[in-house]
């Protein structure tokens, strides 16, 4: 057991230092203790005293649970076995957002590209060829391991990071934020905050672009309907970016057989451009 907590501390430990941006003495000095502690537990070996768990957790903006890696196999458990399949879960075509993106916003004016919720990396594949650096979050790691390979196989490579969304920062600005189907994975009352950090990891003049998943009282929850998604209300996400440019929205009614049962979903879409 005690082997179990510092082995997967020491890869959680690693993974939330370097998806913060610091590095192990920057850490330690956040700290006030030697890079040599950090580095120590980083390799596995050996464990902080319990009373250090919260401030390390707060130095990371992440949780407790999530340094012993209990949040990271809580909300998607399911996709982790699904992604190991050889076949691809999603699809290999990317989302027709990507194809807009690709036109409009071409990687020689905005190329720090990032993907929240990559699964299985059709996207951020799809952009890693067309020539963007793209950096891509997920918190299942077989979909990465998965996306990497893919990459390997098309001459390009990614920034894939194992993280959750919901405390991935990054010094970086990005050029363009994009996600598709993953926000209804946070709850409602930490939605606007969260959106706020990635808006300000957008540079003046990129852009964000998002699908969610709304609900609607005429369409009946999906047959797979996940426990740990909260669907958003019609305008919902277009409300988080009142203070941007709105250059597209649009709400539309898909079919989808992702449970063997023919149902549908309502899809809203936004591309919001940052102005100040
Ligand atoms: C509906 S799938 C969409 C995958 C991908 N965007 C696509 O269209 O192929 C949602 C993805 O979000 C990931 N996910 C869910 N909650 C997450 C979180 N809190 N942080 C990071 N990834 C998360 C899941 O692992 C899954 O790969």
């Amino acid at each position: 057991m005690e082997e179990y907590i510092s082995t997967t501390f020491a890869k959680q430990l690693k993974e939330c230092r370097k998806a913060k941006g610091l590095s192990q003495r920057e850490l330690a000095d956040i700290l006030n203790m030697s890079f040599q502690s950090i580095s120590k537990w980083e390799n596995g070996n050996g464990f902080p005293n319990l009373s250090l768990l919260p401030d390390i957790a707060d130095a990371l903006d992440v949780s407790c649970d999530m340094l012993v890696g209990y949040e990271t196999k809580m909300p998607t458990s399911k996709y982790n076995e699904l992604y190991k399949a050889d076949k691809f879960f999603w699809d290999t075509v990317p989302n027709s957002l990507s194809f807009k993106i690709l036109k409009e916003f071409p990687p020689a004016e905005y190329e720090n590209l990032l993907e929240l919720g990559c699964g299985e990396g059709r996207d951020s594949v799809f952009f890693g060829i067309n020539g963007y650096n793209v950096t891509g979050i997920d918190i299942v790691r077989s979909g990465l391991d998965k996306a990497n390979k893919r990459a390997a196989l098309q001459n390009t490579s990614l920034n894939l990071v194992c993280s959750n969304i919901k405390h991935f920062s990054s010094k970086d600005k990005y050029d363009v934020i994009c996600g598709y189907r993953i926000l209804h994975y946070l709850i409602p009352e930490e939605r606007r905050s969260i959106i706020e950090r990635y808006k300000k990891m957008t540079r003046k003049g990129g852009v964000n672009v998002f699908t969610v998943v709304v609900d609607k009282p005429f369409i009946p929850l999906a047959p797979d309907h996940e426990n740990n998604t909260y669907l958003f209300k019609s305008g919902e996400l277009a409300s988080l970016y009142y203070d941007w440019e709105l250059l597209y929205m649009d709400e539309e009614t898909i079919s989808c057989n992702s449970s063997g049962i023919a149902h549908k979903h309502v899809i809203d879409s936004i591309i919001a451009r940052k102005i100040i």
